[in-house]
């Protein structure tokens, strides 16, 4: 099984907050950032360096960059809270956009957008989405990726279901996922138990909550 929950406190730490009802719509963005940066951390461990020399105020040196930045591809909308922390840590990664949405009575997920960097077929793909549940939007978006010849993705979200990992594993054993938690199940609605609610409407408040 390619999954591999970052086991850090500080994560679970806010992991803790983040999932709390009690959150308000600019609490929830900000603590999503600061996971997602420190996710990036584990998630880009394994990047490729190149040796450079660079003058320091003091010496020329040896020192190493990174040989190729990865490409970001981005679930929207929810994805949108996951892009800008690697965006930050990452500034000349390039990004694609994959517009799913999921059927809230059917479960299923409809494409409605795609526009992919070319750089995706030869570069590592970062594919973003805070929420695994069904694992219908991520395998359709990993569909996608296949059909136009990507061949090396991993999947970063924040919060999966076991019914999800099972999926992607069943259909793309080489992609690895990345999670902050792996949750118990999924509730009769498609909805993450415990996990933090609609993704999407809390980032953007789009819920039927009255006070962000
Ligand atoms: C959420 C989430 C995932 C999807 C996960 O998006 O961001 O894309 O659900 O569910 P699944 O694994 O069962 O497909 P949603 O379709 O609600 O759209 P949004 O991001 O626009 O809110
Ligand atoms: N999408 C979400 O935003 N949350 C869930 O729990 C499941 C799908």
């Amino acid at each position: 099984m390619q999954i591999k929950v970052i086991d850090h406190p500080l994560i679970k730490h806010k992991m803790a907050f983040l999932r709390d009802e009690r959150r308000s719509m600019p609490e929830f963005r900000k603590l999503l950032h600061e996971i997602g940066l420190l996710m990036a951390f584990d998630v880009t461990r394994d990047l490729k360096l190149a040796e450079t020399v660079i003058q320091t105020p003091v010496a020329v040196t040896k020192a190493e960059k990174l040989e190729k930045h990865p490409v970001l591809v981005n679930i929207l909308r929810a994805g949108i809270g996951m892009l800008n922390p690697f965006m930050e840590i990452l500034p000349k990664s390039r990004v694609g956009f994959l517009g799913m949405n999921r059927d809230e009575e059917t479960l299923e997920a409809h494409s409605y957008y795609n526009k992919i960097p070319m750089q995706a077929l030869d570069n590592k793909v970062l594919l973003l989405d805070p929420m695994l549940a069904t694992g219908g939007s991520a395998l359709s978006a990993l569909d996608f990726l296949k059909s136009k010849g990507v061949t090396n993705v991993t999947f970063v979200c924040l919060v999966a279901a076991p019914e999800g990992v099972k999926a992607i594993n069943a259909a793309y054993p080489d992609v690895t996922i990345y999670t902050a938690a792996l949750d118990e199940k999924l509730n009769e609605k498609g909805y993450i138990v415990p996990g933090l609610g609609d993704a999407g409407d809390r980032i953007f408040g789009t819920g039927e909550d009255e006070n962000l």
